[in-house]
């Protein structure tokens, strides 16, 4: 991680490697294509254009481009570059994982949820009609190749959505971060160089911390999604079409803090500080008129469920949370109606 990385790129191909398919849409190839080709000047490598949007995240478009790989002489040295959105990351990283049993891949994240989140722990996949990642398989990448300056032309608004995954890395386990976010916003907004790239870092370090302590899902893994559940439950009520990921995260993240002070796992004081931080991030759209019994009902159907019961990751105190099972449906809805209100 650091401002410039891009231009290192070539470094991290291994020498033996064949045929390099750098994986992108053609939005992100628009704004950083020729930064990319520049850091690759003396590689040879095909470029290869998946439709962006989440619509689009789904198994047949990897069909269709391990075609055009072999077709462009893809063999089993060959070498992906996902380059792109955390969509890219996981799509890109899922074709490497099958593509002749699995080849390596690159990361390059190129939006700010994507470098602290979608490229760091090593999962790739793609969606189903019957809901999200629900195909897909560990490949944690060769390197990822995170560069805070490809963020530049990214919009405010996906920036402010990458930015709740930050303060979510604060609440969960970063008290430095939390306090750094709440005393440095103006420089953080305004995308001041080295407040980008301190929360990059501690965000990426953060999950990387997690993840290796545990690669595959369970307890310690299971404090990345504060926030979640309740978000998950507003990303499908609203077809995914009305919120950002992160914003969806921002408002369950409220909900999860409301929750905590109906059970009495937080302070009344750590839990004003939480919803402020969230408040001072915002606004994120309106959720005007989403009912929440419906929200209710879609949290029984949240992958996350283990054997029926629906988890709840609630905050402790500012750097720590806590998971419980088991809360009363009665509370539950109070936090989401306390979250809508
Ligand atoms: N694998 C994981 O652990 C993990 C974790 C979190 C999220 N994800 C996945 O990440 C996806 C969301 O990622 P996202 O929020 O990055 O969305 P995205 O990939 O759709 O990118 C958001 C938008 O930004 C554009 N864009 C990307 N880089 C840009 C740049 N540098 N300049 C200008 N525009 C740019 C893209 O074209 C797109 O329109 C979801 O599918 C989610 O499931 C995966
Ligand atoms: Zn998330």
């Amino acid at each position: 991680m650091e401002r410039g990385a891009l231009a290192q790129t070539a470094r991290h191909i291994p020498k033996k490697a064949g045929t390099i398919f750098v994986v992108s849409t053609e939005d992100v190839w628009k704004h950083k294509g020729e930064a990319l080709r520049q850091a690759l000047e003396n590689t040879r490598y095909e470029v290869l254009f998946l439709p962006g949007g989440e619509d689009h995240k789904r198994l047949a478009p990897l069909e269709i481009m391990a075609e055009q790989m072999v077709e462009r002489g893809g063999d089993r040295s060959s070498l992906v570059i996902a380059f792109g959105g955390g969509i890219v990351n996981d799509m890109g990283g899922f074709l490497a994982a099958i593509f002749m049993r699995g080849i390596p891949v690159i990361q390059i994240p190129t939006t700010l949820l994507a470098q602290v989140d979608a490229a760091v722990g090593g999962k790739t996949g793609v969606n189903l009609q019957n809901g999200k990642n629900l195909v897909g398989s560990f490949h944690p990448p060769l390197v990822v190749v995170t560069d805070p300056a490809l963020l530049d032309s990214l919009p405010d608004r996906e920036y402010r959505a990458g930015l709740w995954e930050i303060i979510k890395a604060g609440i969960i386990r970063e008290p430095g971060l939390f306090r750094y976010l709440s005393e440095q916003r103006q420089a953080v907004l305004s995308r001041r160089p080295e407040a980008v790239d301190h929360i990059i870092a501690e965000s990426v370090r953060m999950k990387s911390e997690v993840v290796s302590s545990d690669e595959r899902e369970n307890d310690l893994r299971r404090i990345l999604n504060f926030g979640h559940t309740f978000g998950h439950a507003l990303e499908a009520e609203t077809q995914y079409t009305r919120f950002l990921h992160g914003e969806a995260v921002a408002w369950g993240m409220r909900a999860a803090v409301h929750l905590g002070e109906l059970i009495h796992s937080v302070s009344a004081q750590d839990a004003a500080a939480m919803h402020r931080i969230i408040d001072e991030y915002g606004p994120i759209p309106s959720v005007a008129g989403i009912p929440a019994a419906n929200l209710q009902a879609r949290l029984a159907h949240d992958k996350k469920t283990v054997q029926g019961s629906v988890h709840f990751i609630v905050p402790v105190r500012i750097g720590e949370v806590k998971v419980v099972s088991g809360v009363e449906e009665a509370l539950v809805r109070t936090a989401i109606e306390r979250a809508l209100a």
